[in-house]
């Protein structure tokens, strides 16, 4: 196995930890709808034992993932002898990907930030009080759009490298993407509309 491939791979299963981990925080994110299972299972997460075992894994997993990233694009730029006018088949010009990527990375480090600020005996009081902003909403919609774009175009770029391209298998990672946004964005929307 060439260098690349072992840091492609790397990329990926560093990827595939932190969308298992999305998958997991967007549906506990929705038992804010029942306040009672919400308390409860912030109050079971928030054990030591199992808030800062998740977030360093999440963390290294992210660390590993940009990481490999960077490396990839330098090696890649390195090999390149005409630039590149547009990024993949999407057509985005790649200093806008860039962006987007530098973006994704603040909005996760800022939420985190927030998330070790709050009294996590008070979980669902600090999501009431976040989202009654309009601003802090925007925040969230923007990096949840930024997130999702990252999402498709990774998810189906691993495919093509897995030699799968079928429509069908698009078709599944879009309605996945899509569900997984809208699972995020609907707590921040119903507390900001019934502020
Ligand atoms: C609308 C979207 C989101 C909402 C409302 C939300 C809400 C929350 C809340 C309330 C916590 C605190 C848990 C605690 O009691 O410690 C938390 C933790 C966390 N969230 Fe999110 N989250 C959202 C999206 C995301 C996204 C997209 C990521 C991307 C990686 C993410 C990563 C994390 C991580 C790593 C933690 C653990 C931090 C810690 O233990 O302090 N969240 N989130």
């Amino acid at each position: 196995m060439t260098l690349l491939q072992l840091r492609k791979r790397t990329m990926t299963l560093a990827g595939s930890v932190m969308t298992a981990y999305l998958i997991f925080h967007m549906l506990t994110n929705l038992s804010f709808f029942s306040a009672p299972a919400f308390e409860q299972f912030y109050a079971f997460y928030n054990q030591v034992w199992i808030r800062w075992p998740l977030l360093a894994l999440v963390l290294i997993a992210l660390f590993i993932h940009v990481k490999a990233a960077m490396a990839i694009r330098i090696k890649n730029s390195q090999a390149r002898q005409v630039g590149y006018k547009k990024h993949d088949k999407l057509h985005i010009p790649a200093p806008l990907v860039s962006l987007s990527i530098v973006l994704l990375l603040i909005f996760i480090l800022v939420h985190i930030g927030q998330t070790l600020m709050l009294d996590t005996s008070q979980v669902r009081q600090a999501m009431l009080d976040w989202f009654s902003s309009g601003w802090m909403l925007l925040f969230y919609l923007a990096g949840l759009l930024i997130l999702a774009m990252h999402l498709l175009h990774s998810l189906v770029n691993v495919l093509q490298t897995l030699g799968i391209s079928s429509s069908m298998h698009r078709l599944s990672i879009s309605s996945g993407v899509v569900l997984l946004t809208i699972g995020f964005a609907a707590v921040p929307l119903y507390i900001w509309i019934t502020a």
